[in-house]
């Protein structure tokens, strides 16, 4: 079966504040519940302290469901390309009384020094990325040794009808206008395949990588330690 080439988007796809302000809105009414399901995956790691470092952060929500874990003694950083997210996440991080450093970055250029991260997780940002494998490899230099990596992200996958439905339920279900759905759908025919995953964590530098999926979602679930 061929499978329908991917549409890339552009890193700089949050640069206008109209569109973080929408975006953030979008997460605040209905992707607590995905934040949450991504916090049950990293306690079921068994981590419960150190750094962690998110790529890609957006308005910061993922980091309002790690603190709410009992018992963990987290430090976040998260860094974004788009200033106008960063400042969004400083505000809700704030606002909810969670604290992280919300340095303006790219994900191919951290500006973190080598093997000080626990943990780098990311969500819902790889498909944007413009040197995925550069990524990739930063996140190898700056994991600790026996440090881990958890990446999630929508996955293309054209030819299956059960997704088409679940992306367009998604949209509906998350009340979206016609930009908001066609954002969303761009998002996702930018997504990877398993076998493209595969493809750039075999060109990276991380050596122990699994490729998976989740099954209520349909995401890719990236897992890696160095
Ligand atoms: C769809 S948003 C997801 C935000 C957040 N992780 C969430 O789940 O709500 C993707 C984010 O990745 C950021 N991004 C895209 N390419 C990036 C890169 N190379 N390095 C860092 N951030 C990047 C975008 O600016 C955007 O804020």
């Amino acid at each position: 079966m061929t499978v329908k080439p991917r549409i890339v988007q552009t890193e700089s796809t949050f640069c206008r504040k109209e569109w973080v302000d929408q975006y953030d809105e979008i997460a605040r009414r209905s992707m607590t519940p995905l934040f949450r399901h991504f916090a049950r995956g990293v306690r079921k790691a068994g981590l419960a302290r150190g750094w962690i470092l998110e790529i890609g952060s957006g308005s910061g929500r993922l980091f309002l469901a790690l603190a709410a874990g009992k018992s963990t003694d987290f430090k976040f950083v998260g860094i974004d390309v788009s200033r106008g997210m960063a400042r969004k996440a400083l505000e809700n991080t704030r606002e909810a009384g969670v604290p992280v450093h919300f340095p303006q970055a790219s994900g191919g250029n951290l500006p973190f020094r080598d093997s000080c991260i626990d943990l780098v997780i990311s969500t819902s940002s790889l498909h944007m990325w413009s040197d995925p494998v550069g990524v990739l490899n930063e996140v190898y230099r700056v994991l600790k040794p026996g440090g881990t990596c958890l990446i999630r992200d929508g996955r293309r996958l054209p030819e299956n009808w059960f997704w088409r439905l679940f992306v367009w339920a998604s949209s509906r279900i998350r009340g979206m206008d016609g930009r908001q759905r066609k954002a969303w759908q761009g998002a996702i025919a930018a997504g990877y395949t398993v076998a493209e995953a595969r493809e750039l964590l075999g060109r990276s530098h991380l050596q122990d990588w699994s490729v998976g999926t989740d099954r209520v979602l349909f995401e890719l679930v990236i897992e890696a330690r160095k």
